[in-house]
C-alpha cells in the first residue's frame, strides 16, 4: 500500500490542515484512462483524498473505493471505460459496501446513463470538482447517497494542491486547464471547460520542489499550453522562468497549437539547453479546406513555416504530430495532401486517429459518409508512410553518439535501462558502463542508475526505438 500521508506539502496553511487530518483506514484503488492531463489529475485527486486520511492501494481486491478517471476524446476510449465498469460489477457483488466512482471527462455527459441505468456507480465527479471527492465518498458510505458533482469552473486550477506523485525521475506539471479553441471535432472544451492559467510563482516553486525531490525531467502540461496567460506572463516567459529556476532538469511541454506557436517560443526553446529540442505540434490535416472545417485557425502554409523555423533554430529537433484521418467530407485528394505533408515534414513520429463523432461538437452534425473500408485504407496508409520515415530517421542514427537520460528499467529486460534523448527518442541501453581496453577486452566500469545522464553509441534501430550496447562515459 502506498501511504498518501507522506506527500510533500510546501504550503504552511496546508500543513496545519494536515496536522488535523482525520484518521481513516479506507483504501482507494484508482485507474486512469486517456491523456497526460488525466494522469496529472489523478495525482491531484490522490492529494485531496490524502488530506482525509485515505490511502492508495494497488490491490483492487483490497480496496474500499474504486475510482475510474475517464476519457471521452474518442468513442473507443469511452467504450473501454464502459467495458471496464461492467468488469467492476463483480467486485461490488463480493463486497456490497464497495464504493465505485467515475471521475473526469465522461462525467458530465454520462451521468444519467451511469447513475440511473447502471445502478452500480456511487459517485460521478467532473474535472473541476475533485475537492468534493472525499465528501461524496463519505456520503455514499454513510447513507448510500449517490453523489454528482460535474459543474465546470472558470477559476479552479487546484493551485494550492501539491499532487501526490509516484516515484521516478519524470513528472507532469499542469500549468493551464481547459481549452477555448473549440476545434469542431473536439469534446474537450465541453468536458474540461474554459481556459484558466495557474500562477507562475506556484509553477516555479513546484518545479523547484520536484527538482529537490529527485525529478530530472518535467513536462509542462495543458490542453493548449500556448494559451498560458497569467498577469501578462505568456507561455515563452513561463518556459524561460522554469528553465532558469531548475537548470539541471529537462523541460518539455505538451500540447502546443500551431495557431499560436510563435517565433518567441521557438527562440526560447533554442536559447536554453535544458529545454528539450522536441516539438509535438498537432497538424490534424494537410488540407486547408479540412483545417477550416475543423476550425483550426491556421493554414498548411503557416504550419510549414513554423516547422521550418523550428528546424532552422534547432537542427536535429525531434518532431511529432497528431493527425485525424477521415474527417467528415475528406476526399481522397485531401487525404493524399496529408500523406504529402507527412513526407515533407518527415516527423520522427505521429499519432494517427480515425475521426470519431462526439456529441455537442459542431462536426457531429456534419455528415460522415465514408465507409469503414475507406477509413481503414486511409489510416493504414498514414501509419505505413510514417513508420517508413521513422525507420529511415532512426537507421541514419546508427553509429552516432547521443546523450541519454536514464528513466527506468526496460520493460522487456531487467538487465537494461530505458532512457530518452533530448529530442525524445527512446533508447534501450545496458546497465553497466563498459569500454574496450588497449587489448580489445571489454572492461566493466560501474553500474549506472536511473537519473544518470550518459553518452551512448547507437548500434541498432527500429521505427520506435534506438538500441545501444555500450555506455561511453
Ligand atoms: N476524433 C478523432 N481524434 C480526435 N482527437 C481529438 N478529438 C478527436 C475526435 N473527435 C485527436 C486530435 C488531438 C488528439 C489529442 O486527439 O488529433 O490532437
Ligand atoms: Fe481540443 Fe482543439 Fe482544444 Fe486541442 S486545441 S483540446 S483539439 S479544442
Amino acid at each position: 500500500m502506498i501511504e498518501l500521508n507522506k506527500l510533500i506539502i510546501n504550503n504552511p496553511a496546508e500543513q496545519n490542515l494536515n496536522f488535523n487530518k482525520p484518521s481513516n483506514d479506507k483504501k482507494v484503488y484508482i485507474e486512469t484512462y486517456g491523456c497526460q492531463m488525466n494522469f496529472s489529475d489523478t495525482e491531484i485527486v490522490l492529494s485531496v483524498l490524502s488530506q482525509f486520511g485515505y490511502n492508495e492501494t494497488s490491490e483492487i481486491n483490497d480496496s474500499d473505493v474504486i475510482l475510474v478517471n475517464t476519457c471521452a476524446i474518442r468513442d473507443n476510449a469511452e467504450q473501454r471505460v464502459y467495458k471496464r465498469l461492467d468488469d467492476l460489477k463483480k467486485f461490488k457483488k463480493t463486497n456490497p459496501n464497495l464504493i465505485i466512482g467515475i471521475l473526469g471527462c465522461m462525467a458530465e455527459r454520462l451521468r444519467s446513463d451511469l447513475l440511473e441505468k447502471r445502478k452500480m456507480v456511487d459517485l460521478i465527479v467532473g474535472p473541476d470538482e475533485y475537492r468534493k471527492v472525499p465528501h461524496l465518498i463519505e456520503s455514499a458510505m454513510e447513507s448510500g447517497e449517490k453523489g454528482i458533482a460535474v459543474k465546470l469552473s472558470k477559476v479552479e486550477t487546484y493551485d494550492d494542491i501539491v499532487p501526490v506523485r509516484k516515484e521516478g525521475i519524470s513528472a507532469w506539471l499542469t500549468i493551464i486547464r481547459g481549452c477555448d479553441k473549440f476545434c469542431t471535432f473536439c469534446v474537450v472544451p465541453f468536458t474540461r471547460g474554459r481556459e484558466r492559467s495557474r500562477n507562475f510563482k506556484n509553477i516555479v516553486d513546484e518545479a523547484k520542489m520536484l527538482r529537490d525531490s529527485g525529478v530530472r525531467d518535467i513536462t509542462l502540461l495543458g490542453q493548449n499550453v500556448n494559451s498560458y496567460d497569467y498577469e501578462n506572463t505568456d507561455f515563452p516567459d513561463l518556459l524561460k522562468m522554469v528553465a532558469k529556476a531548475v537548470p539541471d532538469v529537462r523541460i518539455r511541454y505538451s500540447t502546443s497549437h500551431p495557431y499560436d506557436c510563435d517565433t518567441k517560443l521557438l527562440e526560447t526553446m533554442a536559447e536554453y539547453d535544458n529545454i528539450c529540442n522536441y516539438l509535438h505540434l498537432p497538424v490534424q490535416s494537410g488540407s486547408d479546406r479540412i483545417l477550416k472545417l475543423m476550425n483550426r485557425l491556421y493554414s498548411v502554409e503557416h504550419y510549414m513555416k513554423v516547422m521550418q523555423k523550428a528546424k532552422d533554430l534547432m537542427p536535429g529537433i525531434g518532431l511529432s504530430t497528431d493527425i485525424i484521418s477521415c474527417f467528415p467530407s475528406e476526399t481522397e485528394e485531401e487525404h493524399k495532401m496529408t500523406v504529402d505533408l507527412i513526407k515533407q515534414v518527415r516527423y520522427d513520429g505521429a499519432y494517427t486517429f480515425i475521426y470519431s463523432p462526439r456529441e455537442n461538437t459542431k462536426a457531429y452534425r456534419m455528415p460522415d459518409r465514408l465507409s469503414d473500408e475507406v477509413k481503414k485504407e486511409r489510416m493504414d496508409e498514414l501509419i505505413y508512410v510514417q513508420r517508413e520515415i521513422s525507420s529511415e530517421i532512426h537507421r541514419a542514427l546508427i553509429g552516432k553518439e547521443m546523450e541519454v537520460l536514464i528513466e527506468s528499467v526496460s520493460k522487456k529486460s531487467d538487465e537494461q535501462f530505458m532512457g530518452r534523448t533530448d529530442c525524445n527518442k527512446s533508447v534501450i541501453l545496458p546497465k553497466e558502463v563498459t569500454f574496450v581496453n588497449e587489448n580489445g577486452e571489454l572492461i566493466k566500469k560501474h553500474e549506472c542508475k536511473i537519473g544518470d545522464k550518459v553518452k551512448v553509441k547507437i548500434v541498432k534501430a527500429n521505427s520506435a526505438t534506438l538500441f545501444s550496447e555500450h555506455i561511453l562515459n
